[in-house]
């Protein structure tokens, strides 16, 4: 914790340079939106639905065995404590259902709220950033498809310092990263199908890139291998240059590859049943392709 506190400190010594930055960080409007999108686009609920699993939102956001009821609630324990996930289903007073179309984009890009607070990255916005503009309305179409519910998480119960929201500004300085260009979607294939799904909305490296003690993934070692977010709980291996047979095999539930009390395991589930093979095999082919 003293740790933690010395971390923090050096965070807000950062603070210029963050502030700057940040301000550039507005978000973007309904118009801009409209008009970074392709003429003439149009919302698919069922490439939304492929979205949705390959991003494991319902892992988080809902709370029973029925998936498709996003009322939140269910808590996500770590080191800095327990964080529950919100509502996100179209309640319109609870969850999202009055959230526009650039409120959502801003959220899952920027990692910022309607009302412009920073969101922690226990919410995995910093690879949904990645994600095309297009995939995510499709997401978003999607979203809106599924029965609205009625009720609000608890509140998050973390440590001090992390309980400090507005702190997380400082943190965002800190793990920015380089949109890359290549935003593609649906219609690219093989390794540039892969990396742009896990990098992007099958955050992979959320759980398998080790991060260094600001807590961000370090990129010059991607893949590599981290420990897990609860002391305790399984690792997850180096993923990085892994033979293409034990990546798809991960992939898929029958092959009984993944221990059922690991975390892998809700991945495992929803790219068995909900992703079709060929990503699978664009997932393994652009993670056996890295160099160890
Ligand atoms: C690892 C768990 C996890 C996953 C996976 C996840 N989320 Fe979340 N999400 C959270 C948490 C925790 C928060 C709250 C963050 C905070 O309070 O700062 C959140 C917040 C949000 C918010 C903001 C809601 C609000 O009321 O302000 C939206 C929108 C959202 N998530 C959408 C999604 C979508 C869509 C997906 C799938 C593509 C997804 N999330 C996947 C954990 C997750
Ligand atoms: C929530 C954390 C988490 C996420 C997200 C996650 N993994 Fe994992 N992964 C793990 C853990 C933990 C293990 C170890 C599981 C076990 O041994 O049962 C694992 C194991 C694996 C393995 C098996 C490695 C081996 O040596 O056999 C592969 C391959 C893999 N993950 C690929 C992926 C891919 C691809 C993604 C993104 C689509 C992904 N993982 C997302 C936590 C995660």
């Amino acid at each position: 914790m003293v740790k933690g506190l010395a971390y923090l400190a050096a965070i807000v010594c950062l603070s210029g340079g963050g502030f700057l930055y940040l301000s550039s960080m507005a978000g973007l409007s309904d118009a801009e939106l409209k008009a970074a999108l392709p003429e003439r686009f149009v919302k698919e609920v069922s490439r939304g639905e492929l979205i949705f699993h390959m991003g494991g939102c319902a892992h988080c956001h809902s709370h029973s065995d029925n998936k498709t009821i996003l009322i939140g609630g269910k808590g996500l324990e770590t080191d800095f404590g327990t964080f529950y996930a919100p509502n996100i289903s179209p309640d319109k007073e609870t969850g999202i259902g009055a959230w526009s179309d650039a409120d959502f984009v801003n959220a899952m890009r920027e990692g910022i709220s309607p009302e412009g607070q920073h969101y922690y990255p226990s919410f995995p916005y910093l690879s949904y950033a990645q994600v095309s503009l297009t995939d995510l309305l499709h997401l978003k179409a999607y979203l809106e498809t599924l029965p609205a519910a009625h009720g609000r998480a608890p509140e998050h119960q973390l440590f001090f310092p992390f309980n400090i929201r507005p702190a997380l500004a400082f943190w965002k300085v800190l793990a920015q990263r380089d949109v890359p260009d290549n935003r593609i979607d649906d219609s690219s294939e093989g390794w540039e199908r892969g990396q742009y799904i896990v990098n992007g909305i099958g955050h992979c490296g959320v759980c398998h890139t080790p991060r260094d003690v600001f807590f961000v993934e370090d990129k010059s070692r991607p893949f590599m291998g981290a420990k897990a977010l609860k002391d305790g709980e399984k690792a997850a291996p180096r993923i990085a240059g892994l033979d293409a047979d034990k990546i798809l095999n991960a992939l898929s539930e029958w092959s009984g590859a993944i221990d059922e009390r690991s975390s892998m395991y809700l991945v495992t589930l929803s790219y068995s049943h909900h992703v079709p093979l060929e990503d699978h095999e664009a997932i393994a082919d652009y993670l056996a392709r890295l160099e160890q």
